[in-house]
């Protein structure tokens, strides 16, 4: 089994008492859970996740909040170090270390997990939830045989004999490009190359067919070839099982295929969220012009310009008062009525289920998007 998704040992510690959290303004029916009939499989509300170091508390993940349907996928951009992954694994209950504070709602098909007896998340890791991790090595274990990992990934949620879950084993490595399954199945993780050692987690991940999958960064390491089948076979899933999806990728071509809803994270909160195609071509919050304008796309040519976020993202120990951004935005002294540098932007409606914190009035956006942005990119 892997290392992640053993117990992990530790008390919860309880996260600020009764933070503020930024605004519930999505399909979510509130926060009296969910699953129910029309509402959405995963709601997550103001979810807090910080870290007690010897620097000091690092707040990785800051008050965030968003849904995902049964059969939609859910896109997460935003730079290195904004607290994508953190918060995926708080989803995934991961995060019961001792040096970890954790508050906030993780509603799971009806459940509340963050409060919930880590033994049951346990259960409910693999078959209900699984996550395809960003770094594959901390997923699998170095000693066991990569077959014997997802036989016992599928034996843990299934019962069937041996045999069975070795031909499933040996099927989804087939399914995930690795040449010879019936005798790759008895490598040791080792003996795999990243990208195939990759592949191996990912048909862990998938070998339950899970309800709710988050994959974060799953092709990075990967070639465009094998890239596209695994896409395809994350389709698949969720025609298949109308599995809920949470992609976090640096790639915008993978964004724009696949996401129905954007989320983009800066400095462990939510800066900017709504359907994939009003946060791709009409962003609304500067730090997603800058992202986007800084990210290889699929639709541009190379020799584009391509216009960088300039500086470096914020301390997550000293996320500046007042807007994070501000240090790096060009328009933060566009004057802004009545507010001071201090207030910080909450996430305010924007469009039909689109949301920015940004200060900037919608007319003053509006402009400087319309005239300034658009073009460039
Ligand atoms: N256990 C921990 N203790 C202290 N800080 C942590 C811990 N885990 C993560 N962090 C910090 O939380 C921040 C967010 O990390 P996270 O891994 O979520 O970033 P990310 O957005 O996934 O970045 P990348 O795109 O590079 O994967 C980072 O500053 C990281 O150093
Ligand atoms: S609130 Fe001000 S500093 Fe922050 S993104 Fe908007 S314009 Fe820039
Ligand atoms: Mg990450």
């Amino acid at each position: 089994m892997s290392e992640v998704s053993k117990e992990q040992s530790g008390a919860r510690v309880p996260g600020p008492a009764s933070a503020p959290g930024e605004p519930v303004v999505s399909k979510a029916a509130g926060s009296a859970g969910s699953g129910g009939a029309g509402e959405p499989f995963l709601s997550v509300r103001d979810l807090r996740i910080h870290f007690q170091t010897d620097d000091g508390l690092v707040k990785s993940v800051d008050g965030v909040s968003f849904d995902v349907e049964a059969g939609k996928t859910l896109g997460i951009v935003g730079e290195s170090g904004s607290g994508k992954s953190v918060t995926s694994l708080g989803v995934m209950g991961l995060h019961r270390s001792a040096n970890a504070a954790i508050s906030g709602e993780v509603w799971l098909d009806g459940e509340e997990l963050v409060g919930a007896d880590p033994d049951h998340v346990r259960r409910l890791r693999g078959r209900k939830m699984a996550m395809i991790f960003q770094d594959p090595l901390s997923a699998m274990h170095p000693y066991y045989r990569i077959g014997a990992q997802i036989v016992e990934a599928y034996r843990v949620h299934h019962k069937v004999g041996k045999k069975v879950a070795r031909t499933r084993a040996i099927e989804m490595l087939d399914r995930v490009g690795i040449p010879e399954p019936h005798k790759r199945v008895d490598s040791y993780p080792h003996e795999f190359s990243g990208g195939m050692r990759q592949r191996a987690m990912i048909a862990m991940a998938l070998v339950n067919n899970p309800e709710l999958l988050i994959a974060d960064e799953p092709t990075t390491a990967l070639d465009v070839t094998v890239q596209a089948q695994i896409l395809d076979l994350i389709r698949d899933l969720q025609k298949e099982f109308g599995s809920a999806v949470i992609m976090i990728t640096h790639d915008l071509g993978v964004v724009a295929e696949m996401a129905d809803d954007l989320l983009v994270m800066y400095g462990g909160r939510c800066i900017e969220r709504g359907p994939a195609e009003k946060v791709f071509y009409e962003p609304q919050h500067p730090y997603t012009w800058g992202l986007l304008g800084s990210m290889p796309r699929i639709d541009r040519e190379q020799t584009d310009r391509l216009i960088p976020v300039k500086g470096q993202p914020p301390s997550l120990i000293n996320v500046p008062q007042g807007c994070a951004f501000n240090p790096r935005c060009p328009y933060a002294d566009v004057p802004k009525d009545g507010i001071t540098r201090t207030e910080r932007p909450e996430l305010k409606q924007v469009g039909a289920g689109h949301h920015s914190a940004c200060h900037m009035s919608q007319e003053e956006r509006t402009k400087i998007w319309t005239e300034e942005i658009a073009p460039k990119l």
